[in-house]
């Protein structure tokens, strides 16, 4: 497996391109599900869940014309022979559950292997389940798969969340827009990535009002029809690019991207320290000196993502005093903690609470990557560290940060990937 190693210390200074999000891309690449006519989506990542959501979608018959490197794709569903997706493919991915919605509305059936838990968390798929057998769905759990039937289609239902979820809105509203009938989705979820499905779905066709607010009402329709969309930037990349010029004390321009997709994490960023002025499609990070500390809870969107809380966690090791940072999403999003404290880190977990006293700096030390975000929360604290900082178990972050360390090395990292041996004993969270 592959390991990345960091000489730390040196200010990041330049331009960096912002990819586009992963967390649209997924779902809009499911929403391929929903036509037989092609759909285009351009501004794609090139990320390892991406490759792997294209090979659940070819397995049931998509039909693809992509090359990674020119961030297009066109899907086109026109013959769905194998309506499974298989363990082999979601274990690695458990966004692949997003096929499960498209798949039942528009063809009446779909088995996808049950993703299980994962390193963050039990991550239950239950909303999504209870959502479908509302809207008439018949469900079955069996052999680790679920599977969902509705051989005379799905109906329209009034569908409330206990909790936001976001994958479980953007399954049910995939569903709902080849539903007979009107759905309500109450308390859905706001995040930028579901509203981004949502217009191209209205492109497609779908009648959906409510865009971001927490009922989103769709109207069913018969078909869809072929679209073009390109996928929103990443609001997670850009965030953890700001703290990258904050850690090492640099001067980023963050290009392609959209400030107002971080109207919480930005105030946050300045409050500790970080200079931070914007244009419709930039942002400029510079820091000297010392950051300071902050108090942050992780909520569903608008809040503080959850999916930036390993990154300002590294920030905060070297804050000139105390930190709190609270997580609410998820029951086991701190496995960056000891990883963070082996380099010289003083924080100590209570509960869903992480208290985080401010050292003077970090040492490099050999840690390991537990999940995506986590990951880059130590290639942070690895660029802002004294000595070498190896990172192993690098594939989590090839999962969701595009060419993360041809974008550092260019602007002034000292950052490699050392080859590892192939190996498939992995474990995946999101
Ligand atoms: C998505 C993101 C992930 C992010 C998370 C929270 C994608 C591909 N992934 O994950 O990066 O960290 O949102 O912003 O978009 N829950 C249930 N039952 C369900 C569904 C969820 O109890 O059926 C709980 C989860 O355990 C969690 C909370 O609801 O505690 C929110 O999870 P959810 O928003 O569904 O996360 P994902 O959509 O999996």
């Amino acid at each position: 497996m592959d390991r990345i190693s960091i000489i730390g210390g040196n200010p990041l200074k330049g331009t960096i391109r912002i990819s586009g999000a992963k967390n649209a891309a997924l779902p809009l690449m499911t929403a391929s599900l929903l036509t037989d006519q092609p759909l285009t989506l351009t501004n794609l990542p090139e990320l390892h869940d991406i490759e792997t959501l294209a090979q659940v979608l070819e397995h049931m018959g998509v039909s693809l014309t992509h090359v990674p490197s020119s961030h297009e794709i066109i899907l086109k569903a026109d013959d769905i022979h194998d309506k499974e997706a298989p363990y082999d493919l979601v274990r690695k991915m458990r966004a692949s559950i997003l096929v499960l919605g498209p798949l039942v509305a528009r063809t009446g059936y779909a088995r996808v292997s049950l993703p299980g838990g994962c390193a963050i968390g039990t991550r239950p798929i239950d909303f999504h389940i209870k959502g479908l057998e509302q809207m008439g769905a018949e469900i079955e759990l069996e052999a680790g798969y679920v599977t969902a039937r509705a051989p005379k289609g799905l109906k329209g239902a009034d569908i409330t969340f206990p909790l936001v979820s976001v994958t479980g809105t953007e399954n049910l509203m995939m569903a709902a827009v080849l539903a007979k009938g009107v759905t309500r989705l109450i308390n859905a979820a706001q995040e930028p990535e579901v509203t981004d499905l949502a217009h191209c779905l209205i492109k497609m066709g779908a009648k959906i009002t409510g865009l971001d607010s927490t009922t989103l009402i769709i109207e069913g329709v018969d078909s869809l029809k072929a679209a073009t969309h390109s996928i929103l930037p990443d609001r997670i990349e850009t965030g953890t690019y700001i703290m990258a010029a904050g850690i090492t004390g640099g001067s980023l321009l963050l290009t392609h991207t959209d400030p107002t997709l971080i109207p919480t994490v930005l105030p946050v960023l300045m409050q500790a320290g970080i200079k931070i002025t914007t244009t419709k499609d930039t942002i400029h990070a510079e820091h000297t000196g010392r950051l300071g500390p902050v108090d942050i809870t992780t909520e569903p969107y608008p809040g503080y993502a959850t999916d930036l809380q390993a990154q300002i966690m590294a920030l905060m090791t070297i804050a000139d005093g105390a930190s709190i940072i609270r997580e609410t999403i998820f029951e086991n999003r701190f496995m960056h903690v000891p990883e963070l404290n082996r380099m010289g880190a003083d924080i100590q977990v209570k509960g869903n609470t992480a208290l985080v006293r401010g050292k003077k700096f970090l040492k490099g030390a050999p840690v390991m990557a537990t999940d995506l975000r986590a990951s880059v929360s130590l290639v942070l604290a690895g660029l802002a560290a004294q000595g070498e900082t190896v990172v192993s178990r690098v594939y989590h972050l090839d999962r969701g940060y595009e060419k993360v360390e041809h974008k550092l090395r260019a602007c002034g990292a000292q950052i490699e990937r050392i080859q590892g041996e192939a190996s498939d004993d992995r474990t995946y969270a999101s």
